[in-house]
């Protein structure tokens, strides 16, 4: 298999707050190779866009720790200058509210060129105008010249969107992270942008990362998952797999809470239960004051990944490993 141009290790990341100190992502590994999508899927909470914002050094304030590496070069403690030019061009990031990462005074075409320059200042404006068109073009967004000129109030939401990935795309990145890309949207419009991110990893050879809260949306979407519950992940594997056999009863849980076409008249099962919030995690298994397989002996240490079936999952009493 191919060396992973993202390859992130016990990666951990704590805000210093008033009220204590809050253990967002408690030691995450992951491995991004060349084309691969892979989706990261948990509740709100479990620390989904703090990982990702982390690895990029965007996590103002916090403490992180451990390591992500792009193509070798650890981004954990590197200096801003350098981060800055691996950032929106080697690993690019589409961020998770559209309507607030636009600015509303600067045309498109304004905002995307100054995206272009920022990696390549030797691009003349004539040049990074003429990219912008392409851009919008390559997102599918019709009459692009006309659309450069307009203000995002201009543009409906799922066109915003588009520019959003247009921006993310500009400078050709390995990477492209997409933190709930189509949560604003309606559901017509959802399958397209879905549409529209994978045609663009083919053509342009990138490794997806997909952020969503929805199980439903990475069925055709990615070919691995992540699932996180707490700052950490409880279960990754092969999406096949996972839907078909899950390890742990969180992913159970998720896959329970799916629509189904042939329940259309039952309520869907929900989780019982709040999403645990990192300043009071329970002893243990985060999880377990929710689970319905709990165990006595689930407090007693939080369990490791370990093999379940083809995934790897973190449930002592599904995968009967040993804990941490
Ligand atoms: N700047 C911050 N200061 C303190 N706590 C923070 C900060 N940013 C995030 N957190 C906390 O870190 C945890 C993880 O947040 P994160 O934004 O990663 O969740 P998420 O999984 O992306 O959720 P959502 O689906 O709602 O976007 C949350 O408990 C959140 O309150
Ligand atoms: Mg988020």
């Amino acid at each position: 298999m191919s060396e992973p141009i993202l390859q992130v290790r016990d990666l951990r990341v704590t805000f210093a707050t008033p009220s204590g100190d809050v253990p967002a992502v408690r030691g995450i590994d992951l491995d991004v190779h060349p084309g691969d999508s892979v989706a990261i899927v948990g509740e709100s909470g479990s620390g989904k866009s703090v990982t990702m914002l982390a690895i990029l050094g965007l996590t103002h304030g916090a403490t992180v720790t451990g390591s992500a590496r792009y193509r070798g070069t650890e981004l954990v403690g590197l200096e801003q200058g350098a981060l800055r030019r691996i950032r929106g061009s080697k690993v690019s990031m589409i961020f998770q509210d559209p309507m607030t990462s636009l600015n509303p005074v600067l045309t498109i075409e304004r905002q995307l060129s100054l995206v272009i320059r920022a990696h390549q200042p030797s691009m003349t404006r004539k040049a990074s105008a003429a990219r912008a068109v392409e851009l919008l073009d390559q997102v599918a967004i019709s009459q692009p010249a006309q659309r450069c000129k307009a203000y995002p109030h201009e543009l409906s939401g799922g066109m915003r969107q588009r520019v959003m990935i247009a921006m993310a795309i500009a400078n050709n990145p390995e990477v492209l992270i997409a933190d709930e890309p189509t949560t604003a949207l309606d559901v017509t419009v959802q399958a397209q942008i879905m549409e529209l991110l994978d045609d663009l990893r083919r053509e342009h050879h990138l490794a997806l990362v997909l952020i969503t809260h929805d199980l439903g949306v990475v069925a055709g979407a990615t070919d691995r998952v992540a699932v996180m519950y707490a700052g950490r992940v409880v279960e990754n594997g092969a999406v096949g797999p996972l839907f078909a056999d899950p390890g742990h009863p969180y992913t159970r849980g998720l896959l329970e809470c799916l629509p189904r076409l042939d329940a259309r008249h039952e309520i869907q099962a929900a989780i019982p239960g709040v999403p645990a919030t990192p300043q009071s995690l329970p002893p243990g298994c985060p999880f377990s004051p929710r689970c319905a397989l709990v165990q006595p002996s689930c407090s007693d240490a939080e369990p490791v990944l370990a093999p379940h079936g083809e995934t790897m999952a973190a449930c002592s009493v599904l995968t009967r490993t040993g804990v941490r």
